[in-house]
């Protein structure tokens, strides 16, 4: 077995996209690569999808396509991420293996003619696709083109849970490896309720729908036996490819964007971070939901560069409204997931698909051709990722950090929860909105994680907290650091019990405070509070509140009106060196900005507040700092920033005027001081 080469495997920032030239006559191969070189493209993602060209009957591999286009794609000097084709299995698998079938929830088998694995759990699945990644990685091991390997495609996308017999099999293993004895499984998830205690292994089955809601703590393990299968599906191939390559091996996360795997099991299993992240066309302010996608993939990597394997340079053609992107935008995008960290940018796809699915999402090559505004920016972009090279391998800091637990989320959104309005990446969102607003740059960790290294911790909607996490955010307040809580945390433990001694019960001591009841709104009713000093702020909370069982908690805010009228909203904790943050209610960013305000001061932090929709992002190098602005808003702004504008070769010093929708990349003149994170 080899050990993973060293990224980059490309100098400079990498360029370029999803190829799927299987598509297209050979004409048109060439035709693509003097626009690849014209667009400055030096990467591209090939095979993902070729498992039926590739191996056309069971055993049988086909590669002489493949061999010319890896060739063709090294004497351009553009380097190859070689896919396993194992999202979609050939239609001779399906016929050869109808029980292999992924069974939805409500019991219908999925059908063929789309895309999405057989059942991560079915033998023959497993055994198909490690003979595939394995006869790839026999053959294009050592192709000087092949500079990285992508397993697979999006695990969880389409298909996460499955229903099927082997997945329902696979889980009872699951589940006797985990719990060893059924008194103990009996006990985690609470049989004893609704009378389902279990005598017999085999009568355990998967959470399908039921004739009410199933047992919640049985569906959180599901959720986690699911991620598991995926993951030993992804483990499987990479393995099978080590044999014979050297390259780093890699799979595209949906970081923010689908919720099926738990990020942080799959980050220490990769050896180069990779994200896939497409903008929300309904939200106006998409960019931030983009920023935060970036942030929590560079937490992912723990800070070491990470690659940008899709996104899209204008509409895609899945959301119920597939917005264009205006001029300049999908420059801005690229360049935020790069001064986020980012070392390659790469969108889906080279070009764009004239027949199947997809022909209405865009590409690099739009169906326009050259003579167009997407393609004259995709050169644009590529020139100016080209004159960023030195900053290669540059990093972000952070002082912030935010807790990020897929597995929270998976159990806040089971059914019966007190509030239908109340959904946690909404709560993150908004946390990390304010945060965007005023300009600080922000980490995300996995609750049990170190926090050593950060001023201030933020913990929004974490509804599933550990008594250890809790634990690990009371010590780190304990020795000086600031905690800052949302609403609806720590109500339940990792079997989605409820705390003993109730809500929020294991962060009493960092927060002065536990929870007496949930108050959750009628839909419309506001829960407007007085905050500050002289009670000089209002800010307006909605959805939820919560009557507070004060333990030594100052009261920073109260209810002005709802059903916790008079009552403590926000309270502020001083516990040993640090202190606990507390709000009972939703808040809008603007409004809780307002409350970030005093926790920065606790926390010692400076918020540089740039003008709004003005982003501004440092790149720590070796002896060098990198400072992006990115102008979001259609006025030119302000900008304060000394040194060289790389992409213009221009010198700033002092004030400066950065025009509207533009983007700089300034290598400042002296390292800034303070601050500068
Ligand atoms: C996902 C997939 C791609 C493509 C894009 C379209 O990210 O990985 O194959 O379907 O969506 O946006």
């Amino acid at each position: 077995m080899t050990s993973p080469g060293p990224w980059p495997a490309i100098t400079g920032i990498a360029y370029g996209g999803d190829y799927n030239p299987e598509q297209w006559p050979r004409e048109t191969w060439l035709e693509d690569m003097a626009l690849m070189r014209e667009a400055g493209v030096n990467f591209v993602s090939v095979g993902i999808f070729s498992w039926a060209l590739l191996e056309p009957k069971e055993g049988l591999f086909e590669f002489a396509w493949l061999d010319d286009l890896l060739d063709l794609l090294h004497e351009n000097g553009i380097g190859a991420d070689l896919g396993t084709p194992t999202a979609s299995p050939p239609a001779w698998f399906f016929a050869e293996h109808p029980d292999a079938r992924v069974i939805s929830r409500e019991g219908h088998v999925m059908g063929f003619g789309s895309r999405g694995m057989a059942s991560h759990s079915h033998p023959a699945y497993r055994e198909a696709a490690v003979r595939i990644a394995s006869a790839l990685a026999e053959r294009y091991g050592k192709h000087p083109a092949v500079k990285m390997w992508h397993i697979h495609n999006e695990y969880g996308v389409p298909v996460g849970e499955d229903y099927s017999p082997a997945s329902v099999a696979a889980f009872r293993s699951w589940l006797q490896s985990t719990y060893s004895s059924l008194d103990a499984l009996n006990d985690a998830w609470g049989t004893a309720f609704w009378g389902q205690r279990y005598e017999d292994w085999e009568h355990i089955g998967a959470p399908a729908v039921a004739p009410s809601v199933v047992n919640p703590a049985q569906r959180l393990d599901f959720a986690r036996f699911t991620d598991d299968q995926l993951l030993e599906c992804f483990k499987a191939e990479r393995d099978a490819i080590r044999v014979h390559a050297s390259q780093p091996i890699t799979t595209n996360l949906m970081a923010n964007q689908s919720y099926t795997t738990d990020l942080w099991h799959w980050a220490g299993e990769m050896d180069i971070i990779a994200n896939d992240h497409y903008l929300t066309a309904a939200d106006p302010n998409g960019h931030i939901g983009l920023a935060l996608a970036a942030d929590l993939t560079r937490s992912l990597a723990g800070g070491k560069p990470w690659i940008l394997l899709e996104h899209s340079t204008s509409a895609v053609n899945w959301q119920p409204r597939n917005v264009a992107k205006r001029p300049k935008e999908l420059i801005r995008n690229s360049m935020q997931h790069y001064a986020r960290g980012a070392d390659a940018v790469m969108f889906f796809q080279w070009r764009a698909s004239r027949k199947g699915a997809e022909k209405f999402h865009s590409a690099m090559l739009p169906h326009a051709g050259t003579n167009s505004r997407v393609f004259r920016e995709v050169v644009d972009l590529g020139a100016k990722l080209g004159a960023v090279a030195e900053t290669q391998g540059s990093r972000v800091k952070a002082d912030v950090a935010m807790l990020w637990d897929s597995v929270s989320i998976w159990a806040q959104r089971l059914e019966w929860r007190p509030s239908e309005d109340v959904e946690p990446t909404d709560t993150i969102r908004a946390y990390y909105e304010a945060l965007w607003r005023d300009g600080v740059t922000t980490d995300f960790v996995h609750p049990e994680g170190d926090l050593s290294g950060y001023r201030l911790v933020v913990v929004p909607a974490t509804y599933l907290l550990t008594r250890a996490a809790a634990e690990n955010l009371t010590e780190f307040a304990r020795k000086g650091g600031t905690v800052l809580v949302s609403f609806f945390s720590a109500a339940v433990d990792e079997h989605d019990a409820v705390h003993e001694g109730g809500f929020l019960a294991p962060l009493k001591e960092l927060l002065g405070t536990t929870v007496e009841e949930y108050l959750p709104l009628r839909e419309g009713v506001r829960a407007g509070i007085s905050y500050g000093a002289d009670a000089a702020v209002t800010l307006d909370g909605d959805v939820w509140q919560e009557d507070l069982a004060l333990a030594g908690a100052e009261v920073k805010g109260t209810y002005l009106a709802g059903p916790g009228v008079g009552k403590a909203a926000i309270t502020r904790n001083q516990v040993g060196e640090g202190t606990g943050w507390y709000v009972s209610t939703r808040l809008g960013a603007e409004d809780l900005r307002q409350i970030f305000a005093d926790v920065y001061k606790d926390a010692g932090i400076v918020p540089p507040n740039p003008e709004r929709d003005l982003e501004i992002v440092t790149r720590h190098g070796d002896n060098q700092d990198f400072v992006i602005a990115i102008n979001h808003s259609d006025d030119a702004v302000a900008v304060n920033a000394a040194g060289t504008n790389l992409l213009t070769g221009e010198e700033l010093a002092g004030e400066w005027e950065l025009g509207a929708g533009d983007v700089a990349v300034i290598r400042a003149a002296a390292a800034p001081e303070g601050g500068g994170r």
